[in-house]
């Protein structure tokens, strides 16, 4: 077969998604053709976080929508479609299972081949939907639920070299801007108010730098910057837009110093293990931070390693790097059965 027109299914954190791909055996780059994503932000907006059960009710509302919507944008019938890849896990298992579900009953309905995906392949595969970013290729996942860094070394083949041990940098992101009364979600915000902000001002801690090995912490990072806020409130009865600003830069100054320094250490590993990686590529939500993205990009220049960081639409959670990823199964003539499962925990 030639060319293989797959529709991917997302649903195991806040977004609602689904998409078309084109894609073609052998590695030529594939062709989304329409993407349709509800987010559920408004929805989860009073509790200051995602809540699992009202996050699985509006999956498994929007997600038929979605579906018919990603059909129709590309001008498509089911009778056109080739395959379908659905997110089987990590995630919050009811919006997973929502997925799943939807994902079976149009395979039954349709008589198409299915796969299960796992969302951590999805965004490990992601920067090669928008960049030329060849096997084996390094990755460092960031976003509000993960932070590791992976050896791509194809389709279905992973090595991780470390992640955070606590908190994912979003995730400290979200909870810096809560403690300082920015809005949700935080990474933006965060960044927004640092940008006039002294950088220098407070000390804040590099966890875990001094340390050899790729792991990362950041649960120390917050808290210490819970501190310094107490510790201003205490002394002048409140915040000024000044200490916020350099409260934001100084926390997004020591996140970038952790990554960085831990992306050099992974760039090193990949050599010590003889894998001759030739770019350094970044996916999930905080992707997005600039003043991350050129610290890592430095890091990458430094081994003179090609650095790919995907345009955001890619970074977040997304449809088409689910199709993407289930494409190379799909392609060898893969499939799961009705028995494909939901997973709540599904480490690569
Ligand atoms: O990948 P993503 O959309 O969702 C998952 O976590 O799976 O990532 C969302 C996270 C949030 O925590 C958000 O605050 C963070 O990415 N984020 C940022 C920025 N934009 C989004 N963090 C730092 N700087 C940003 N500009
Ligand atoms: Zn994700």
């Amino acid at each position: 077969k030639g060319t293989w027109t797959i529709l991917g299914i997302e649903s195991s954190c806040d977004d609602t998604s689904a998409a078309l791909l084109r894609c073609a055996p052998g590695g030529a780059r594939p062709a989304p053709l329409a993407e349709v994503t509800a987010d559920q932000q408004a929805a989860h907006a009073a509790f200051g976080g995602v809540v699992p059960e009202i996050a699985a009710r509006a999956h498994a509302e929007k997600l038929d929508t979605c579906v018919a919507g990603a059909v129709a944008q590309a001008g498509l019938t089911f009778a056109d479609l080739d395959g379908i890849a659905v997110t089987a896990g990590p995630g919050l298992i009811g919006g997973v299972i929502a997925g799943v579900m939807c994902a079976k009953g149009l395979a039954a309905g349709t008589g198409l081949p299915l796969v299960g995906v796992n969302h951590l392949a999805g965004h490990a595969l992601s920067p090669q939907l928008s960049d030329d970013v060849p096997f084996p290729y390094l990755v460092l996942l960031v976003s509000g639920g993960h932070c590791q860094f992976l050896i791509v070394h194809g389709p279905d083949r992973f090595t991780r070299l470390g992640g955070t041990i606590d908190d994912a940098p979003g995730e400290a992101f979200d909870k810096v801007a809560r403690l300082l009364g920015l809005p949700q979600p935080g990474g933006p915000a965060v960044e927004a108010a640092a940008r006039d902000g002294d950088p220098t001002r407070f000390a804040f801690p590099r966890p875990l730098t001094d340390r050899a090995g790729c792991d990362m912490s950041f649960s120390g990072l917050k808290t210490a910057v819970l501190r310094a806020r107490d510790a201003l409130v205490a002394e002048q009865g409140g915040l000024w837009r000044a200490d916020r600003a350099d409260l934001c830069a100084g926390f997004q100054a020591a996140m970038r110093d952790v990554l960085a320094t831990k992306a050099r250490r992974a760039l090193e590993a990949c050599a010590a293990r003889g894998v001759d990686v030739r770019a350094f590529a970044v996916a999930g939500g905080v992707a997005a931070n600039r003043a991350i993205r050129a610290a890592l990009q430095e890091a990458a220049a430094g081994t003179g390693c090609a650095f790919a960081a995907p345009p955001l639409r890619y970074c977040t959670d997304n449809a088409t790097m689910i199709a993407y990823a289930g494409s190379f199964r799909l392609m060898k003539g893969d499939r799961d059965g009705m028995d494909l499962g939901a997973r709540p925990r599904w480490p690569l």
